[in-house]
This record gives C-alpha cells, structure tokens and sequence, in this order.
C-alpha cells in the first residue's frame, strides 16, 4: 500500500495542514488511512489537543487520548528545538534505528494510504550525525514536499529539490501552501518550480479555513498520489 512521506523546507510550513485535509479528503472515499508523527518537539500535554498528533488524529476520526498520541507520536519533547536538542535537554536522544524499524512496521502493516509526517524540514538533525534526510533515504517511499508561498521559497525550493535528487528520492507531488501574508502571487511561484522541477507536478494550496476538505486544490493532490 502506498506511504508517503510529508516533509518540507522548513518549520511551520504546512505538513500537518496539508496531511489533515488529504486525510479528510481521502476518508470521504471509505479508504482506511493512517498517520505519523513520530517526532514531536514543542510538545505540552496541558494543550496536547492543540498538537499535529493530536490534528492527525481528529482528521483520522480517532479519539484523542494519551494511548493514542503514544501510537502515533512516540518520541515527543517538550522544547520547541530540533530533535536532537530538544531530546537532549531531558536526557534523551531519537535511537535512530528504532525509529526507522517503528516507520518501517507502519508501512509494512498499513492497510492503505499511510502519511508520516517528518519534523522541521528536509535536514534538521535527529541526533549528532543523521538528519531527516537520512530517515527518509531509509524508507525510500514516496515524498510529500511541502513548501511555503513567501519570498524566498523558491530558493529554498530549488535547494531542497537538489538535495533530493543526490539522494535519489522520489518526489509524489510539491505542494506550495501559501504562508501568511505572502506578497508573491501563488500562481507565479508555482509557475516558477514547475520550470525546476523535473516534471514533479506542483500544485498550489491557497490560504485556507482550518477543517476544510473541499477544495479543488486537495483533489488534486490527492488524485496524484
Ligand atoms: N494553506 C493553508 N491555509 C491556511 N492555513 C495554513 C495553510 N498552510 C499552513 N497553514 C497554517 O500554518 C500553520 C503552520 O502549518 P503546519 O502546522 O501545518 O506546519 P508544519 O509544517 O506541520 O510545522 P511543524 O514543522 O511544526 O510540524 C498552522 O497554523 C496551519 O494551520
Ligand atoms: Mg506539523
């Protein structure tokens, strides 16, 4: 069954907005999907409903409970820092085999279209020698890009698609989700990864309410995974 691997070119950009309305999206269809989180950093328990496990999960239409944020999110931490620093500040590390083995388990047990989601963007570190690059050169599935709409996301864009392409991974889809207050029109910074993108469809996500599932933008998404 398919996996897919939502990343992008930095923090805050997306992922779990765009995992959540492809999971809603795709549920209309009976398909039975399933998510990870399996880093978090930035994590509080007080608020944990307000956290991408808990926004994966409501998408899902699986309860929020403590059990089932550990199922989806085992490594969470509760400084908002890379992993690797966050871990560190209670005296823990992200044991990186056990986390492939754990994304690895889910791919091979997923009954149909499994997301999961990385953390921060393409290379933040995971412990004092691998990235997030390596974690998804490991799985080698299907990747997800995420990028931003605001000035400067083309480079950033064009960068991380170089760093992609050296490690061979496949791209299913980029998506630019458009950030805040962008003073670039969305359809010109589409246009402008098209022409770099080797012919990875790119698809541009305008500023949406939370919650949506209808928009024409996440069929076509969707249709291209
Ligand atoms: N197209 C969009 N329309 C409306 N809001 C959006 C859109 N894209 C992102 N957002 C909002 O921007 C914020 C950051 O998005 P999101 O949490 O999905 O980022 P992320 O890449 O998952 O970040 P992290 O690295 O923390 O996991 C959220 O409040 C989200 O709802
Ligand atoms: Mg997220």
């Amino acid at each position: 069954m398919a996996a897919y691997f939502v990343t992008s070119t930095g923090t805050d950009i997306g992922k779990t907005f765009v995992t959540a309305a492809l999971i809603r999206y795709m549920r209309e269809s009976n398909q039975p999907i399933a998510a990870l989180k399996p880093i978090v950093s930035g994590y509080d328990s007080s608020v944990a409903e307000t956290s991408d496990p808990a926004v994966l999960l409501a998408a899902l239409g699986r309860r929020m409970s403590a059990d089932e944020i550990e199922r989806i999110a085992p490594w969470r931490f509760r400084a908002p820092l890379a992993p690797d620093l966050a871990a560190a500040r209670e005296g823990r590390r992200v044991d990186f085999v056990e986390l492939v083995e754990f994304s690895r388990a889910a791919i091979n047990g997923a009954k149909g279209p499994l997301f999961i989601e990385g953390v921060g963007g393409i290379m933040v570190p995971l412990d004092g020698r691998r990235t997030v690059l390596d974690w998804m050169t490991a799985l080698d599935i299907p990747l997800l890009l995420i990028v931003g709409g605001y000035l400067g996301t083309i480079s950033h864009t064009l960068t991380a698609l170089d760093v992609l392409a050296q490690r061979k991974l496949t791209i299913a889809a980029i998506v630019v989700s458009e950030s805040d207050r962008d003073a670039v029109a969305l359809d010109d910074t589409v246009a402008s990864i098209e022409r770099f993108s080797n012919g990875v469809e790119v698809v541009g996500l305008p500023r949406l309410p939370a919650g949506i599932t209808h928009h024409p933008a996440i069929a076509r998404i969707a249709n291209l995974l």
